[in-house]
């Protein structure tokens, strides 16, 4: 956060910096989502729809989830809510009591403890073994699991790491949550963003899954529309129906207007989708590349979402422009103040000596800033 508003005060004076800290996409929303959301207006729909969508919208959902899982989901076992954050509030509300144990892996997108905590939920914190590359195994649960443990949140392609659950390691961690009587979160926001030919799984899609997973999903990430709000849910008709009565007394139906956007987004042209997949992995290729050669600088080769989480610890005790280094939150500071670029340190996502860096910015800004980041380092 304070990174975060140094970075804006500084770009706010006029200053040339290169901000790499973007969690969405830079390209603009595809021109036949717009209109579908113009001529939406135009048409009226600009009235109350359904609490949890209107019918089509959640067929569209319902076909899409089919074809990225292989998973059948009735309309009446989909919400649609004000993006995919707001889904995820709704379904913690719903599954976690007070003390419920739910088990998060380490490093976690920043919103995940807050909204157990806000449930009153006792985080069960999941530390990645460094050995395993940034993908969760059953053997990290192992070790954090306890008698309180009712659920577990999942998020594969990872924010902040990029990393991509397999499917054998999913599959010994559904076998895993099976026998122990775990219901899952599955944040599955940037399936549709995988690289190297990697396979995107749910872990819904194994047998006895469905029955105890909620798949949050939407289409901020994909289709270039975090500022629209749109996001689902799928799972047990009597957990969706639990959320939806939460929706329906505090936030009733996400935007109509936003809602035909949606739908012309999941149903129309894909192509936009694979072009904007395309260009993230030129970008994600290139910025591995540059980090692999900057000493002091290691990262797993991520395949999904559009980060990269790297680990600066060799870089602990070094004197960087006068400063000692002894953290990420230091160097991106350091980076910040003396070198105009910015990054997020991972302290927000639970691990001190870690980075993120977004390539959602154009590669001319991306290589900029990964000049910026290494005349620094090497001074
Ligand atoms: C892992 C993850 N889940 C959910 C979201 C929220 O998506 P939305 O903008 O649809 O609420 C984000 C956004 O950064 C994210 O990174």
């Amino acid at each position: 956060m304070t990174l975060d508003a140094k970075t804006k005060a500084l770009i706010g004076q006029g200053q040339d910096v290169v901000n790499l800290t973007a969690g969405e996409p830079d390209f603009d929303t595809p021109e036949h989502i717009r209109l579908a959301a113009a001529d939406a207006m135009n048409r009226g729909e600009t009235r109350y729809t359904p609490v949890g969508g209107t019918p089509r919208l959640k067929q569209a959902a319902a076909e899409r989830l089919k074809l990225d899982t292989g998973i059948d989901y009735a309309p009446d076992q989909v919400l649609v809510s004000a993006g995919a954050k707001h889904s995820l509030y709704n379904a913690v509300m719903s599954l976690v009591n007070p003390g419920d144990g739910v088990l998060l892996p380490v490093p976690y997108w920043v919103t995940y403890p807050e909204q157990i905590r806000l449930a009153g939920g006792l985080i069960e914190w999941v530390p990645i073994a460094p050995a395993h590359k940034d993908e969760l195994t059953v053997e990290d649960l192992e070790r954090a699991v306890s008698k309180k443990s009712r659920g577990l949140i999942l998020n594969s392609p990872s924010n902040p790491s990029g990393a991509v659950i397999g499917r054998g390691h999913l599959e010994e961690i559904a076998a895993f949550c099976r026998e122990r009587d775990l219901w899952v979160i599955s944040d599955e926001i940037y399936m549709r963003l995988v690289y190297d030919g990697v396979e995107a799984v749910s872990i819904a899609s194994f047998p006895g899954m469905m029955e105890r997973t909620i798949v949050i999903n939407g289409v901020s990430k994909a289709y270039a529309m975090t500022g629209w709000r749109i996001g689902y849910a799928a799972g047990p008709r009597s957990v969706i129906q639990a959320m939806a009565n939460l929706q329906s007394q505090s936030t009733s139906n996400p935007t109509s207007i936003s809602q035909a956007a949606a739908l012309a987004a999941l149903t129309g042209p894909q192509e936009p989708v694979e072009e904007m997949r395309r260009e993230f992995d030129r970008r994600r290729r290139y910025a591995v590349s540059r980090i692999q050669t900057i000493k002091g600088l290691e990262v797993n080769d991520p395949k999904g979402a559009f980060y990269l989480w790297v680990n600066m610890e060799p870089l602990v005790g070094r004197t960087i422009a006068g400063r000692t280094i002894t953290n990420a939150d230091d160097l991106a500071l350091a980076w910040l103040e003396e070198a105009g670029v910015s990054v997020v340190p991972g302290s927000g996502f639970g691990v001190a000596n870690y980075f993120r860096m977004s390539y959602a910015t154009s590669m001319e800004r991306l290589a900029e800033g990964l000049d910026r980041m290494e005349r620094l380092l090497g001074e």
